[in-house]
């Protein structure tokens, strides 16, 4: 069995700032563990592309990411992403992978109502991925799917410390809520991993009696899990946050990553 180097890092990868969100509580479980977080900005946003183009793209660029930065595991913290490419990735790398998937298990368990909303990108909610888990997990219940790029720019402009648009948030739960059926809604699943860090702003939206539920905590149990018993620095080390570029979106300052124990962008 191959054991990975203490240096080795752990490579997290989302289209953009979204997967900080499933990075924070992994930190916080493996505190010393060398980090690369990959946001493909060019390719940003993933929840308007055809499932084409992510099956080519997410592999082709993890592939390059895996070759530069050498990690012990990656972690594609993205839903878009996951749902679309993760058999494809699984398949092309030799390296544990861990992907992200909506929280459609744990919402099932949590639901009285029997009405659980699931908020994504365009390209997640209308995945076959999501409908074999609402299946296999939410069986004899309802499940009802709302796509919000919106939120996905909202999240990204509330890290830059840039205003969002309260309309935006309204719109999002009302897209889930107006469906028939939705005003039962008692969970939502955050199947994007940009919108837990619009979480207030959501929760404020939903009112009271709404769950709002995400998977990153299980994530981080997981990649706990696979790396249990391998070697980690003794200090903890700041990380590298890697930005594929583009002209219209470049990388946010550094210290709206820093919160994160990011301390150097490179873009590729
Ligand atoms: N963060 C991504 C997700 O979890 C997608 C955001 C996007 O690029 O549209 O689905």
């Amino acid at each position: 069995m191959h054991i990975p180097a203490a240096h080795a890092p752990i490579l997290f990868f989302d289209s953009g700032l979204g997967g900080l969100t499933v990075l924070g509580p992994t930190r916080a479980l493996l505190p010393t563990a060398p980090i690369v977080y990959a946001a493909d900005y060019a390719g940003l946003p993933y929840g308007k592309k055809s499932n084409e183009e992510l099956a080519a793209r997410v592999p082709a660029l993890l592939g390059r990411l895996v070759e530069r930065y050498q990690p012990r595991l990656a972690v594609i913290a993205c839903n878009t992403a996951s749902t679309i490419a993760l058999a494809h990735v699984r398949a092309a790398l030799d390296l544990p992978i861990v992907g992200t998937v909506p929280a459609i298990k744990p919402a099932a368990e949590l639901t009285r109502t029997g009405v659980i909303g699931v908020l994504g990108t365009e390209a997640t909610v209308r995945q076959p991925y999501v409908d074999d888990l609402s299946a296999r997990f939410a069986n004899g219940k309802t499940v009802l799917r709302h796509g919000s790029p919106g939120l996905v720019t909202g999240a990204e402009a509330k890290l830059r410390g840039e205003p969002i648009d309260p309309a935006v948030v309204e719109r999002a739960i009302a897209g889930l809520r107006d469906q028939p059926g939705g005003d039962r809604i008692d969970v939502i699943v955050l199947a994007c991993t940009h919108f837990p860090l619009l979480h207030d702003e959501l929760r404020a939206a939903a009112g009271p009696g709404i769950a709002l539920i995400d998977g990153a905590a299980g994530i981080a149990r997981r990649i706990a899990h696979l790396t249990e018993g391998q070697i980690w620095p003794d200090t903890m080390s700041p990380g590298i946050a890697v930005f594929t570029r583009s002209d219209d979106n470049p990388p946010p300052p550094l210290a709206a990553l820093a919160p994160y124990g990011i301390g150097a962008i490179e873009t590729i």
